[in-house]
């Protein structure tokens, strides 16, 4: 047994002493609701909820609870659980820290666009500072799925299409939750999610079955969650939906070979909010008590449960043998080691004056923006419109919906925000040119109404919608009226938070509403246009590629949004993050990502469809600066030449511009041929370089074994083949300097 999972001798004995009820009451996690007074359509359940978790509390029979964010109610349900349980356990305390607590950075994918591991672990470190000192032990993030659908609207909470990527990334945001080790002071456990194969969900359709092959499985999906175990995530979370028919929370295979015995996982296994329960609606068990038995004997160790969770019928399965003695001791010995690493058992307390000065740290919020600075995507930039001088503009027009919500400008999944201190596009812009320009704001258009209620509406948490006496068509002449009148107007277009997320999938990438109306208005007044995207999945921006000279994609940018945007957009940084998805032209194109592999007649490759390209819109890792970069000789050097040797490549990085710029150096790879077909291109390794301007740098990679090696569904086992590759390297997956080398069957 290694580190994480070994227990003291206080477990041994906790585990000796307490009652099967008792222990039981640790696999559970309760949701405690804290519903603002007056909220509207509030399910009577949830609204009855923290009763009955106060109930079960003092008797004990509580494992852990999450949805709580106030320090004095968690110091004072922990001070329940304590004196209610016989044993004085305490309680460990989950929840959705997903792109910070108070302080709210970059949506995760935005983060991910960064290809900064040092940007998004200080990020998720300020997060778990802030969470822990609330009181809250264990985030339910990151979340590592692979996502290559954008119609799928939880794209926005991982690192996007790609396994190495998507790793780093991983492993990064496991560092900063959990810091140095398990219990390392100011952090909290990381829970990656969804185990596995979530984002496959079937026409992008939340929830929906997952039908991967094995090689999907081996090569694309799982990695991340490798990534993340291998850096020490204490928890994983496992999925909604059917993979391949069985489903996800009562797979054995999935929750015991393949996460224990192939991952080497040692944490504890919760389940998705239900998801034991579920078993039942994917009829595949009998009733809740079977639900019960098969998810804890699948793997699961503790059930989140919102309402009557399946696991509080296990006592009885224990008693008549369903479920060993034996199971139900490991799962609550991996609970209690968590508990224990985390010095709950001798502070189980916060200290509220000290929370509070943690959540006003000014520090963080200059985090946030310094990561929303690195997040941004620069799309376009004909005839260099950016950056912009300030010194030459005197009028700005500020236009769109986006522009001036504070809620948007933070995203989804954040729920203890402070929006008195959220700056918006047009508060940054405003603040950047104060004195010296004047600045119009007008909205344009309205928001678009939900065609469903969101999931978080009993929380308060849906974006604003418009007045009821909205004036459409008034809104829209004054904002064509600004454009025109301005020196250069910028446009904040994209989707509305709580139509992307959870539950949250659109059949179409369109801008939504009437904002395509409004750019086209806008750049027919002639007055230069720069396009801001608000967004945290790719949308049909087709007539903008072609018309508006500078897109710049901002996602959700947080807390300080407005400050870094208007930062960027005036020189004072500048962008340099890259695409962490291939962006489609249009729906109808997708699933398209950067690895596909070639087929019959490649030549038409560009012409696989009657009506559109096969080609994307931007290409996987694309993104300008304000200088450019030119590659050059690449080179290939190694010891040796066998299947088992490390290459390691060069290639020269030259700063083309008059500007010093920060460049993310990507290396793809493309096997010709082997036990499988192999991707055209694949990213097997990225580093972010800093060129100053005119000079040229050597950049080096090392292509190990481990990178070549895949799963292939000929051997149905891991190959790495004696072979020719190619290589690229370049600023994107369209990279263009190229080199090749062979390995030969080792001697
Ligand atoms: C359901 C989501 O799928 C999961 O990601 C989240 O952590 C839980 N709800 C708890 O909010």
């Amino acid at each position: 047994m290694t580190e994480n999972a070994a227990a003291g001798p206080r477990i041994e004995q906790l585990l000796a002493d307490l009652t099967t009820k008792e222990k039981v009451g640790q696999l559970i996690q309760y949701f405690y609701f804290s519903i603002p007074a007056g909220a509207e359509g509030v399910d009577p359940f949830m609204a009855r909820q923290p009763q009955a978790v106060e109930a079960a509390l003092a008797e004990g029979s509580v494992g852990s609870l999450l949805f709580v964010t106030d320090p004095e109610q968690t110091n004072r349900l922990q001070k329940q659980a304590i004196e209610g349980s016989v044993h004085g356990i305490p309680l460990l305390f989950g929840f959705d820290v997903i792109h910070g607590l108070r302080t709210i950075f970059p949506v995760p994918i935005a983060l991910a666009a960064s290809w900064d591991a040092d940007t998004i672990e200080r990020a998720q470190a300020v997060a778990a500072k802030e969470a822990r000192a609330v009181g809250i032990h264990w985030a339910f993030a990151p979340m590592v799925d692979i996502a290559r659908d954008p119609r799928w609207g939880r794209i926005i909470e991982g690192a996007g299409e790609d396994p190495l990527l998507a790793s780093v990334v991983a492993a990064a945001q496991v560092r900063g939750f959990q810091g140095s080790e398990l219990g390392a002071p100011d952090h909290i456990v990381a829970g990656p999610k969804h185990f596995a194969g979530y984002g496959a969900a079937l026409g992008g359709r939340d929830y929906d079955e997952v039908d991967l092959s094995d090689q999907e499985f081996w090569n694309t999906y799982l990695p991340p969650f490798k990534a993340a175990i291998d850096a020490g995530a204490g928890n994983i979370m496992s999925a909604y939906m059917d993979l391949n028919g069985v489903p996800a929370s009562g797979n054995h295979w999935l929750l015991t070979e393949v996460l224990r015995d192939e991952l080497g996982f040692e944490g504890f296994v919760v389940t998705d909010a239900n998801a034991a329960k579920d078993l039942q609606t994917h009829h595949f068990a009998a009733d809740a008590a079977d639900a019960a038995v098969r998810a804890l004997n699948a793997g699961v160790d503790m059930e989140m449960g919102v309402f009557q969770p399946a696991f509080e019928t296990l006592v009885a399965a224990v008693d008549d043998g369903r479920v060993s003695a034996a199971r139900l001791d490991e799962a609550v010995r991996r609970v209690l080691v968590v508990k224990e690493k985390l010095g709950l058992f001798e502070q189980p307390y916060v200290d509220v004056q000290e929370s509070v000065r943690v959540l006003a740290d000014t520090g963080h919020r200059d985090e946030s923006q310094r990561a929303a600075e690195r997040s941004a995507v620069l799309l376009r930039n004909e005839g260099v419109l950016l950056p912009l001088s300030a010194e030459s503009l005197t009028k700005v027009a500020v236009l769109g919906p986006l522009a001036g919500s504070k809620r948007d400008t933070i995203g989804p999944w954040v729920f203890d925000f402070d929006l008195d201190e959220t700056v918006t596009v047009v508060d940054g812009i405003r603040e950047r040119l104060a004195g010296t320009a004047s600045v119009t704001y007008e909205q344009g258009v309205a928001e678009p109404k939900r065609t469903f209620p969101s999931m978080f509406e009993a929380f308060g948490d849906s974006s604003p919608s418009a007045p009821a006496d909205f004036d459409a068509d008034a809104a829209f002449t004054r904002a064509v009226e600004a454009a025109a009148d301005a020196d250069v107007a910028v446009i904040v277009l994209g989707e509305q938070q709580d139509m992307i997320g959870e539950n949250a999938s659109r059949s179409d990438l369109s801008l939504p509403g009437d904002q395509q109306k409004l750019l086209e208005a806008a750049v027919a007044t002639g007055t230069p246009i720069v396009l801001l995207l608000m967004n945290g999945r790719p949308l049909d921006v087709r007539w903008a590629a072609q018309n508006v000279p500078a897109i710049l994609d901002i996602w959700y940018p947080g807390t300080r949004g407005g400050s870094a945007v208007a930062a960027l957009l005036f020189g004072d940084a500048a962008p340099a993050g890259k695409l962490p998805f291939t962006w489609p032209r249009s729906v109808g194109q997708v699933p398209i990502h950067h690895a596909a592999t070639r087929s019959h007649a490649p030549d038409a490759q560009g012409k696989r469809y009657w009506d559109e390209e096969s080609t994307p819109l931007f290409p996987f890792g694309h993104g300008l600066t304000y200088t450019s970069f030119e590659y050059s000789e690449v080179r290939v050097d190694r010891d040796g030449s066998g299947v088992n040797d490390t290459v390691t490549v060069s290639v020269n990085v030259t700063n083309a511009g008059d500007r010093d710029g920060v460049e993310v150096a990507q290396l793809y790879l493309h096997q010709r041929f082997g036990t499988s077909s192999r991707p055209l291109r694949q990213l097997k390794a990225f580093r972010r370089v800093e060129v100053a301007a005119g000079a040229t740098q050597t950049v080096t990679f090392e292509v190990t074994p481990e990178e070549r090696r895949y799963w292939s569904a000929a051997p149905h086992d891991w190959v790495l083949d004696a072979t020719v590759f190619d290589v690229w390297v370049g600023g994107s997956a369209d990279a263009d300097a190229h080199a090749e080398f062979t390995v030969a069957v080792d001697a």
